[in-house]
């Protein structure tokens, strides 16, 4: 994870929200709730993690008529170990919760339930088996992770999917840990990996592996393959120069003023590259326009005079 550029200006698309959220994700997180929604899957959302809200501005997209979401982070606010202020004072020095607050209102008309503090607020705050999708993507130890896989065991719907963000990440090995833990010791079944995230669930996932197969596989713009360990089917993806998908422009989006195209300048841009020496080129134009009588009378006259 690099560091993320805050920005003081209002967003006009998703791509000038600073954040970590790859087009891979954006199209499996799309994919996902939309699935969830053909299938007529009702639930809250939960983020734990935004950030300046890239992630929340799409998953606030995808919100259904009576369903709530919620998210959490510290915003400015103290972590709660050295470990994690620490960590926060690294990543996340720019953010400001009004900075999150000022760009997911450029997209949507209200804001989510905002929970200001640790990640282990939420277990108390948010109702059991209320949630059909978890995006995990707060601190990055090993104990915080361990608590909000737990938090989302209890908070998720049977069939939910829950995201967990940076699992195999060189400078996160504690959410390796804690989401390979949870999946040889606390029942979490492993649906896709992409290069960042790990997209599992407590239910079953073999039907929703069979639907993403079939969508993955007509894409040319995603590498795929099938592997098995520790009985668990995983499917690994990794973007092949995959665009975000499509997604409604903010408030404050401004159409690129069309600069019109400069006027050819044919007669510089042929001095500038003449075709060739100009004598030459007068030759034979003439050999090619003259018509032969003339040619032929050209060389008598020729030939009489040497
Ligand atoms: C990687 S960023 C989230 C990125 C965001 N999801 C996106 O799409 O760009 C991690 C966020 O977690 C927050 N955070 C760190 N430790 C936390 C904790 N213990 N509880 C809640 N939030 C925490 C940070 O303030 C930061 O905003």
């Amino acid at each position: 994870m690099t560091n993320a550029t805050a920005t003081d200006k209002h967003p006009g698309e998703l791509a000038d929200v600073p954040g970590w959220f790859p087009p891979l994700d954006q199209t499996l997180f799309t994919w996902f709730l939309d699935r969830q929604k053909k299938a007529g899957i009702k639930g809250d959302l939960l983020e734990l993690g935004v950030y300046m809200g890239k992630s929340a501005i799409l998953l606030g997209h995808h919100l259904q008529d009576g369903e709530q979401f919620t998210v959490c982070d510290l915003f400015e606010g103290d972590a709660p170990d050295e470990a994690n202020k620490a960590e926060s004072s690294k990543s996340y020095a720019s953010l400001t919760q009004q900075a999150f607050e000022r760009n997911y209102l450029s997209f949507h008309d209200s804001l989510p339930t905002v929970i200001t503090g640790p990640s282990s607020l939420v277990d108390e705050k948010v109702a059991p088996d209320s949630c059909r999708f978890i995006h995990i993507d707060a601190s990055h130890l090993y104990e915080h992770v361990y608590g909000d896989i737990g938090a989302a065991h209890d908070i998720l719907l049977p069939e939910g999917v829950v995201v967990l963000d940076d699992f195999r990440s060189e400078h996160t090995p504690g959410v390796a840990v804690a989401a390979w833990e949870a999946v040889l010791n606390r029942g979490l079944r492993p649906i896709c990996l992409s290069t960042q995230k790990l997209y599992a669930t407590w239910g079953d996932p073999e039907p929703l592996q069979e639907e993403l197969l079939e969508m993955l596989r007509q894409r040319s713009d995603v590498g795929l393959s099938l592997q098995e360990a520790a009985g668990h089917r995983l499917i690994r993806t990794r973007s092949r120069g995959m665009k975000p998908p499509p997604f409604p422009p903010s408030r404050h989006y401004v159409e690129p003023v069309a600069t019109p195209a400069p006027a050819p300048q044919v007669a510089e841009s042929r001095a500038a590259h003449p075709a060739g020496p100009a004598p030459s080129r007068a030759r034979r134009l003439a050999k090619d326009l003259l018509p032969p009588v003339i040619t032929r009378a050209v060389r008598r006259a020729r030939a009489k005079r040497s």
